[in-house]
Order: C-alpha cells, then sequence, then structure tokens
C-alpha cells in the first residue's frame, strides 16, 4: 500500500480514495466531488442484460474478487453498487462515462469498448493492491464524481517484434493485458523478418517449419500454428485490442528465401540468419513465383485476422532497387484490397505510390532529412492515413541512458520525458491533422528475450504514448504527467511488471 502523508509519489495515502485526476491516460474530463464509495463484501456488479456490459462486469469480477475476497456477483438485478450499461449516447466508440457517490460508481457507454475502457479506469481509481491475487485488507475505496472521457486517436498501438526474439502465445497476451491496462487498442505483430518467419501458412509449409526454426543469436526459435495465432486474437479481442499482423517485404525476408529456394533470383536458398544486420534479403520481384507467394501469403493471414489491416512492411528494402521496389509494391498492395484488408506499410511505402486508404506507419527521427518527411506529408494530404511511432521518442528497444542494459541506441537514447514530450497533432510538417491516425510504440527485440525484458523497456514508457495517442493535447503537462505515473508504479508491482525507475519520476520508496 501506499505510503502515509502526502504524497509527491502520487499515490493515495492508505485509507483515502486515490483521486480522479490521477488517471493515466488523462481523462478528457474530471470533475471531482461527493462522498466516495466503498466496495464491501455486499457490493453487487450490476450490468444490464447486453453481452458487453456482462463480459465487462465478469472481467471486473475477475480482477477485484482475488484481492478483496468478496464475492461480488454480477447480476441483472437491483440498484447500486458498481454498475455497467451501454446506451449511453454521444461518446463514441469507445468513451465512456464514470460517476461515482456513495451508493455506487456506475459506468455508461455507446459501445463495449468503451465500457470496458471505463473499466479500466474504475481499476486505477482502486487502490494499487487490489491487482493482487491474494486477499489485501482493502479499504477499497473509489473517489467522488464525475469523469467524462473519450479517445483523441483511433490508433493507439503498440508493436512486438516476434521475429528476432520469438514469444509464445502467453507472453504475447501478457502483453496484451499491460497494453488493455492504459486503453491501446492495436496489437502489431511483426510476423517475419530475416530472422525468423512466425505464423504457420499451410500452403508453404517450410515458412514456419524452417524459416522459424531460429533467432537472433541462434536459438530455437518458434511459430504460431493458425489455432496458436487464432487464440492471440480471441484474446486480444476480448480486451478491445485488434491484432494487426505484418508480413515484411519485399526486404527482411530471408527467412522466407531461406526456405524455398525458387522464391531468389538465383534459386538458391541462402543459410538461415540468426545476426542482427539489416537491409541485405530482398523477394525476387521479377519471379511470377514470388506473387504466387504473397497471394498465399495474405490470403491465409487475412483469413484468419479479423480486423481490418494487415501490414507489408516495405522498409529498409536496400536490396531492392527503386524501380523494383514501386514495381513490387504496385502489384502487391492490391492483393492485401482483395483478400478485404487495409494496406499498412512503413512510411517507405509513400516512395511507392500508397494504395487509396493506405495507412503509411512513420518511423523517422527529428534528425531525418526535410525531403523524407514531406515525401510522407504530401502522402498524407493525398489521403494516406499516418501512424506516428518516430524512432528517436516512442521505439521502446531505444536504450533509456548510457546505462540501460538492454536495446539499441541507433536513434538516441530515449528518456521517459522525451518519448512522452511531443505532440502527434503537429509532429509531421504539412501533414494535416485529419490524416494523423494514432501513436504506436513498436519494440525490437534483438536484445528481447524474456517478459522481463519487454516490461523493463516498456514501463515507465508504454503509458505516456498511450497517453499521447488517448489524452487530448491540453492535457499535456509533463510536471503533471510524471506525478501521475509516478501513482502507477505500485501498481505495476502488484501485478509483477519490472520496469525502469527513470530519473526524474517522484517514484514511490521501496
Ligand atoms: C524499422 O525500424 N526498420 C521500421
Amino acid at each position: 500500500m501506499a505510503a502515509a502523508g502526502i504524497s509527491l509519489t502520487g499515490a493515495a495515502p492508505a485509507g483515502t480514495a486515490t483521486p480522479m485526476s490521477r488517471v493515466v491516460p488523462a481523462p478528457a474530463s474530471v470533475q471531482p466531488g461527493g462522498s466516495p464509495y466503498r466496495i464491501t463484501d455486499s457490493t453487487r456488479i450490476r450490468v444490464d442484460g447486453s453481452r458487453g456490459a456482462r463480459e465487462a462486469g465478469e472481467y471486473l469480477a475477475d480482477i477485484l474478487r482475488p484481492s478483496t475476497g468478496y464475492r461480488l456477483p454480477v447480476t441483472t438485478r437491483g440498484d447500486g453498487g458498481l454498475q455497467l450499461r451501454l446506451g449511453a449516447k454521444g461518446l463514441g466508440a469507445e468513451g465512456y462515462r464514470l460517476t461515482g457517490g456513495s451508493s455506487g460508481v456506475t459506468i455508461t457507454a455507446s459501445g463495449p469498448a468503451g465500457l470496458f475502457h471505463g473499466v479500466q479506469t474504475l481499476r486505477q481509481l482502486l487502490p494499487p493492491a487490489v491487482e493482487m491475487d491474494s486477499v489485501q485488507p482493502g479499504p477499497w475505496l473509489v473517489a467522488g464524481g464525475r469523469i467524462e472521457d473519450s479517445p483523441r486517436y483511433g490508433w493507439r498501438g503498440a508493436m512486438l517484434d516476434v521475429s528476432r526474439h520469438f514469444f509464445t502465445v502467453g507472453q504475447v497476451k501478457r502483453y496484451v493485458d499491460q497494453l488493455a491496462l492504459y486503453k491501446l487498442n492495436k496489437l502489431h505483430l511483426h510476423l517475419s523478418d530475416d530472422q525468423g518467419w512466425r505464423i504457420a501458412i499451410d500452403s508453404w509449409p517450410r515458412l514456419a517449419t524452417y524459416g522459424g526454426s531460429t533467432q537472433v543469436g541462434g536459438g530455437t526459435g518458434g511459430f504460431y500454428t493458425k489455432a496458436d495465432y487464432r487464440e492471440i486474437v480471441r484474446y486480444a479481442a476480448s480486451r478491445y485490442v485488434e491484432i494487426v499482423p505484418e508480413i515484411d517485404m519485399p526486404g527482411h525476408t530471408n527467412a522466407a528465401l531461406a526456405s524455398y529456394a525458387d522464391l531468389n533470383c538465383d534459386g538458391v536458398a541462402p543459410p538461415l540468419y540468426t545476426g542482427t544486420d539489416v537491409g541485405f534479403s530482398s523477394l525476387c520481384v521479377p519471379k511470377d513465383l514470388t506473387y504466387d507467394f504473397v497471394d498465399d501469403v495474405i490470403r491465409e493471414l487475412a483469413a484468419i485476422t479479423p480486423g481490418r489491416y494487415l501490414h507489408i512492411g516495405g522498409d529498409e528494402a536496400h536490396s531492392t532497387s527503386h524501380e523494383e521496389y514501386v514495381a513490387f509494391m504496385d502489384r502487391v498492395q492490391p492483393v492485401v484490397a482483395k483478400y478485404g484488408k487495409t494496406v499498412v506499410g512503413w512510411h517507405q511505402l509513400t516512395a511507392a505510390t500508397p494504395a487509396k486508404g493506405a495507412v503509411a506507419q512513420y518511423w523517422g527521427l527529428d534528425s531525418t532529412g526535410a525531403e523524407e518527411k514531406e515525401r510522407v506529408a504530401a502522402a498524407a494530404r493525398g489521403g494516406t492515413g499516418v501512424v506516428l511511432s518516430p524512432a528517436d521518442r516512442v521505439y521502446l528497444d531505444m536504450k533509456y541512458d548510457r546505462d540501460t542494459p538492454l536495446g539499441l541506441d541507433w536513434a538516441g537514447y530515449v528518456d521517459v520525458r522525451r518519448s512522452y514530450d511531443w505532440d502527434p497533432g503537429t509532429y509531421l510538417p504539412g501533414a494535416p491533422s485529419s490524416a494523423i491516425r494514432g501513436v504506436e510504440a513498436p519494440l525490437w527485440s534483438e536484445t528481447i528475450v524474456t517478459s522481463a525484458d519487454i516490461e523493463y523497456m516498456a514501463f515507465p514508457r508504454l503509458p505516456g504514448v498511450a497517453e499521447l495517442g488517448w489524452s487530448s493535447a491540453s492535457t499535456h503537462d509533463w510536471e503533471d504527467y510524471r506525478v501521475r505515473l509516478a501513482a502507477q508504479a505500485e501498481r505495476w508491482e502488484a501485478l509483477g511488471i519490472g520496469y525502469f525507475r527513470a530519473p526524474h519520476v517522484p517514484w514511490p520508496a521501496r
């Protein structure tokens, strides 16, 4: 529990309710006031008859029961207690309203995702000990007042590179739960690269069985069966997180080229690769077989992906000529559309001709040349959507500082303030703000092997990226944010999430 006394650490003193103004990401509107509600042995979770409310209620109960020790039945009958209701007007697909007073806390929303996000807010209003899986003393107070909240952007993402090192279904689910806590709604899975192909494709089985058989450093790698992938998709959807699968091409394809000699222009399969160089591989652009391969892969992947998007990579194609790159993208983007998906590509796609409605993921730096930035901005003016992942701001694999034991530093050190202190709405000169779909924090895994590694790099930066995606620019304030961020630490500790105790954040003593 929180240390006693007025806390510079942002944690509420024991026995008092966490102020509504402490929530991360910052809500659109907070009006504190009135008496707190106390969850007790007789509290019920009251839902309307909708499936969304019932599911949100069961999810909430699953969080609260182990630590409170209360029964907390989920019921459609009666009044008061913890109420979850659909049918509110005007809050959008993901917004919610939370009102608290002495007789209960009510969350209303227009859609089930909004109820789910409202439950995440309620969770943060409860003491961090609520996250424990053994009975804790409480008291379980929720501050009185009213929060009305909806997101700034529809794309609030994280990316996990499961190619350089493979992560199991369980590890991916664990990360999904961490995304959900901060209202992130996209998990982009980087499923293929030079070092490993991670998704079973029935018509090209060696991609997974051979191309997936190793990883950086030479370990055994791994791949998702289609059943595994469906389970990730299902679990993510239960947390209102959409999976965005990426097959990177035409570069970053050594694992595929090693699996099938015929995919190579010279008909010779290269060896599997376990190093960390980039830019040395390319699919054979002139060969027709390449497009049979691409069609099969995209068809099979689209068929198991209910989400709207399919990411085709397109970055660092240094072994593909410009002409061939353009020709390749002209042929491949319509395949994505044919199977009902919207193209996403790294922003190099804007050097070709992005398909109508495509989304470009910008991963440049402050120091990226004006010409490259303008190419992306021009595409944005022409209708291409933009997701912002500036590498020197939100690449979670960049070291925090010189002493960070994990990660890379080619984009520089990215400390917690740097990752938070920018505005997606004005970041890319010349790009209309209406083209900005949101933000995404990639985590490349050349040096990342375990869930503990993921968490050390993601926390505390990921919640800041979530706030950039969710909260209005008017709430942006480092001095305020760092106090709210510090207050998250005890929750991470209760959840078993290890994090970097970044300087300039008033972390609680331990
Ligand atoms: C990238 O970092 N190569 C997208």
